[in-house]
């Protein structure tokens, strides 16, 4: 366990944008610029899997990083619907995924080392309360390494099932996929070819005869119906939950 002594006012939130535009300035696929995918691995959790080459701040101890799955307000008390996630990494490959929802009034923890920008709290890397006002550890999540490049978080609540079809449209073959959403959150979806395959990222459209030119869509609260034009007779498709560095 690490613990600091008490804050200065100091703050700093890192800020990290993605988007269609600057990949396709930037020359690079869509799926290159995501930092982390979240997706579901059953009714009721999804996983998120980070690549941990991606994040300079974790190739060292006694570091963290914060990830959000939608905007939020450092300073109010929900962040909706999801709070970010704090992964920190700690001393012998051990890694911490913690909701980043302070304990006291529910204000956004930054990272590791910087308290809570609403009364100060600090938080040891394991997400123990090093003083408070906060009264107990900040929640976390079931984490796992693979001793090499792969980390993968169970995040509660982000579970979905997807149902889906190939359909004649008069565009040509496409592929229908049906999931619920949540507001807030932005979808995407990849395709694998094989399993075990690196997925990529698709356009699709959201109508059977619509033009394929989005690469995301925002979440509606309801079912939303989605249809990927066909490039082969076989392969996997998986709608990803957007995660962006924040
Ligand atoms: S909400 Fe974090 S210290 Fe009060």
């Amino acid at each position: 366990m690490n613990t600091y002594p008490r804050p200065t006012r100091r703050q700093f939130v890192k800020l990290f944008a993605f988007g269609v535009a600057s990949s396709v300035l930037s020359g690079r696929g869509l799926h290159e610029m995501i930092i982390g995918e979240a997706h579901a691995a059953d009714s009721a959790n999804g996983l998120l899997t980070l690549k941990l080459s991606t994040f300079t701040a974790l190739q060292s101890a006694n570091s963290s990083i914060r990830l959000a799955l939608n905007s939020f307000n450092p300073t109010a008390g929900f962040a909706t619907p999801y709070y970010p996630i704090l992964v920190s990494r700690s001393t012998g490959n051990q890694f911490y995924a913690l909701s980043a929802q302070c304990t006291h009034a529910g204000c956004v923890v930054p990272t590791f080392g910087s308290p809570c920008p609403c009364h100060g709290s600090m938080y040891n890397i394991d997400g123990t309360v090093a003083f408070g006002p906060a009264p107990s550890a900040l929640t976390s999540y079931p984490i796992t390494y693979d001793g090499d490049n792969l980390l993968t978080i169970q995040v509660p609540g982000l579970g979905y099932s997807i149902t889906g079809a190939p359909i004649e449209t008069a565009q040509g073959s496409r592929f229908q996929l049906t999931f619920p959403t949540q507001s807030g959150l932005s979808y995407e979806i990849l395709f694998q070819e094989n399993i075990g395959s690196a997925g990529s990222a698709v356009s699709f459209a959201n109508s059977s005869d619509g033009t394929a030119n989005l690469t995301a869509i925002a979440g509606t609260g309801g079912n939303l119906t989605v249809y990927v034009p066909r490039s082969t007779a076989k392969g996997f498709y998986t709608v990803n939950v957007k995660v962006t560095q924040a």
